[in-house]
């Protein structure tokens, strides 16, 4: 767990202007915090503050029930992982070498670190027999990027830091990275903070989202409540007009599917067909296999039209099956994209668990709903403090 505690900082340079002003807040354990807010807002300044890279003007940090004051600060920096918004590679090293830093300097043997190194570059999506020998400037920022997660994740420390650590990853290595990491920290149950300016980003990755203005937090609350009820105009700004489809994006089909019961199978005496359509004033069924399978859907043409018994020959084709794990944003694409007013939702094994229409997901997105891009970040050289951090780490 971090706590926060009247946490202030006022840089020399800055004058009296705090930058990070009267902080409070807690990061539970195995909890993933994320902090978002324009640029210069004291994201950066207050992660510093949770490892000492900056020294808070007043306040208290406490980890693990701890106030971080009294902590040495090589065993502190040793037990907190952080990966730097400037990466700060070590650029006489080579991409191993630099993973190995920590694991190294705590005295894993070479297979362990190997082995390690070897799975967290799989992990960042790098070819560990590729990429191990590479030097940094044989890398593209993206992948220096990458590289500087996996440095932070070598030696398992329960508590990370991470600042805009995938911002200048292209999307496609970006998404399966953030799903990578968001699974291996809530199987681990790491205690994270992390900083980011994407707000999508923001909404996937974060058990909770922290908005930052000027050095205060603005709201502190889980991605849902944060779009179905921002607490203020910037909070409702900064999380975009389109929050209502944002929201979508954190819901499931499984989530919407209904009336799993209103089916027919093939086989089934067309009366009770009819039966079951008038008794549910529908105006169709969706037609099922001996496995579960949606197969079709009839209507009151199809079973006029029917013999004594639903066969495959009068059943309807259907345009799209919707998964139970599909977000009802693309749910709603898809919907839209074949002209329909619902879709059969199916579990992993392909079986049938509901309808998800149109009309159900508009009511979630409304329900609750009141009022109301990656920015890369360019490799550059490591700042004399970024080095001294991990520097420190290590010595
Ligand atoms: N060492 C320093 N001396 C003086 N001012 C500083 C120092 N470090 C940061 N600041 C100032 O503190 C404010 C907050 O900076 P910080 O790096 O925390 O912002 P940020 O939210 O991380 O921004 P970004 O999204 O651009 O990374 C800025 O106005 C910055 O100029
Ligand atoms: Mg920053």
């Amino acid at each position: 767990m971090i706590e926060l505690r009247n946490l202030t900082k006022r840089f020399a340079a800055r004058g009296d202007k705090a930058v990070v002003d009267d902080i409070s807040m807690t990061v539970e354990e195995g909890e993933l915090c994320v902090l978002l807010g324009p640029s210069g807002c004291g994201k950066t300044t207050t992660l510093k503050m949770v490892n000492r890279l900056v020294q808070p003007t007043s306040g208290r940090i406490l980890i693990g029930g701890v106030d971080t004051a009294g902590f040495d600060i090589v065993e502190l920096r040793r037990r907190i992982g952080y990966a730097i918004q400037q990466v700060g590679l070590f650029p006489n090293m080579t991409v191993a070498d630099n993973i190995a830093l920590v694991p190294e300097m705590l005295g894993w043997n070479k297979t362990r670190i190997r082995e390690r190194t070897e799975q967290l570059l799989a992990m960042v999506s790098l070819d560990p027999a590729t990429f191990m020998p590479c030097y940094p400037r044989d890398l593209s920022g993206g992948q220096q990027q990458r590289v500087g997660v996996a440095r932070a994740l070598a030696a398992d420390p329960p508590v990370m830091l991470m600042d805009e650590p995938f911002g200048a990853i292209d999307p496609i290595n970006r998404t399966s990275i953030q799903d990578e990491f968001r699974h291996i920290q809530k199987s681990l149950r790491k205690t994270v903070m992390f900083v980011s300016h994407d707000i999508d980003e923001a909404m996937k990755m974060g058990d909770k989202v922290a908005i930052f203005r000027d050095g205060k937090i603005e709201q502190m609350a889980s991605p849902d409540e944060l779009l179905a009820r921002p607490a203020s105009a910037f909070v409702a700004d900064f999380v975009g007009t389109d929050r209502a489809l944002k929201r979508l994006r954190l819901m499931r089909a499984a989530d919407a599917a209904m009336e799993p019961a209103r089916v027919a199978r093939l086989g089934f005496a067309s009366a009770d067909a009819r039966t079951l359509l008038r008794d549910h004033l529908a105006d169709t069924l969706v037609v099922l296999d001996a496995q579960n399978q949606p197969v079709g859907h009839v209507g009151p043409l199809e079973l006029a039209a029917a013999g004594a018994t639903l066969d495959a020959a009068r059943v309807r084709p259907l345009p799209a099956v919707v998964r139970a794990t599909d977000d009802l944003r693309s749910v709603m694409s898809m919907l839209l994209a074949h002209g329909v007013t619902w879709l059969p939702a199916v579990d992993a094994e392909g079986g049938f668990i509901g309808y998800v229409t149109h009309e159900r997901i508009a009511l979630m997105a409304r329900a609750a709903c009141v009022s109301g891009e990656a920015s890369p970040q360019v490799a550059a050289a490591p700042r004399a403090d970024d080095i001294a951090l991990v520097a420190g780490a290590v010595r």
